[in-house]
């Protein structure tokens, strides 16, 4: 067992019989997803709402009933990875592009529980680039603002020698910062910024992390 399936294998503890459950993107998730599927084919009872198309796909394909999220007022429990987790538990997501729909899953959940494996976390975040999303519609001046506030570099995310596109038809501008002293004053800042959508910095959202070791072991933060 790698580190992130023993962290995704144990958060697929805590699903019960009956919940609404949020099913995070990227590779870590995807443990998470296929325990919960497995545990689905033994006879769990639950609904989910994927991150991504890509989870959705998974999901789908392990038998996991998912529900839209117009249906649903507010979940149970989400799981989902990081790319960044500082002690405060404030994170970095969006690494895999899926930031915005993490978001709105995370924040509309009793429960958000964070999986990582042991390299994600640090002392403080920021060397991993920050993602965030904006809007195709001149996205150049939102580039624009944003290199004129802050004096680090700035990057359209590509793929195939295309702008990435995300799963809400948006571009993503991954952002150098090195260090972030203040992850709550940052948060707040770039959402004011006409243009962006959202961003990766996750602060006051999570309420457990589940770090994954090499060796299968896992340790939990609250
Ligand atoms: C997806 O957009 C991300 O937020 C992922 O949750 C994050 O990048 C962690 O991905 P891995 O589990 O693949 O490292």
């Amino acid at each position: 067992m790698n580190a992130k399936q023993a962290a995704g294998y144990r958060a697929a503890e805590l699903v019960r019989d009956g919940m609404i459950v949020g099913l995070g993107t990227g590779s870590t998730a995807y443990y998470a997803i296929e325990k919960i599927g497995q545990r689905v084919a033994e006879g769990l009872q639950i609904r989910a709402i994927a991150t991504s198309n890509a989870s959705e796909e998974l999901a789908e394909s392990y038998g996991i009933p998912l529900v839209p999220a117009s249906e649903i007022h507010r979940l149970d429990l989400a799981i989902d990875g990081a790319d960044e987790v500082d002690p405060g538990m404030a994170l970095i997501k969006g690494g895999g592009g899926a930031l915005l729909r993490e978001k709105l899953v995370a924040m509309h959940s009793d429960r958000f529980i964070v999986i990582a494996d042991s390299g994600k976390m640090v002392s403080q975040l920021g060397q991993f680039k920050l993602p965030i999303e904006v809007v195709p519609f001149s996205y150049e001046w939102t580039l624009g603002q944003l290199q004129r506030r802050y004096d680090v570099d700035f990057e359209m995310r590509t793929r195939d020698g295309e702008l990435y596109v995300t799963d809400n038809g948006n571009y993503i501008v991954d952002a150098a910062f090195g260090k972030i002293e203040s992850p709550a004053q940052l948060s707040h800042e770039l959402k004011m910024i006409t243009g962006v959508v959202d961003h990766g910095l996750f602060v006051d959202i999570a309420d457990m992390v589940i770090v994954g070791y090499d060796d299968g072991a896992t340790e939990v933060i609250e």
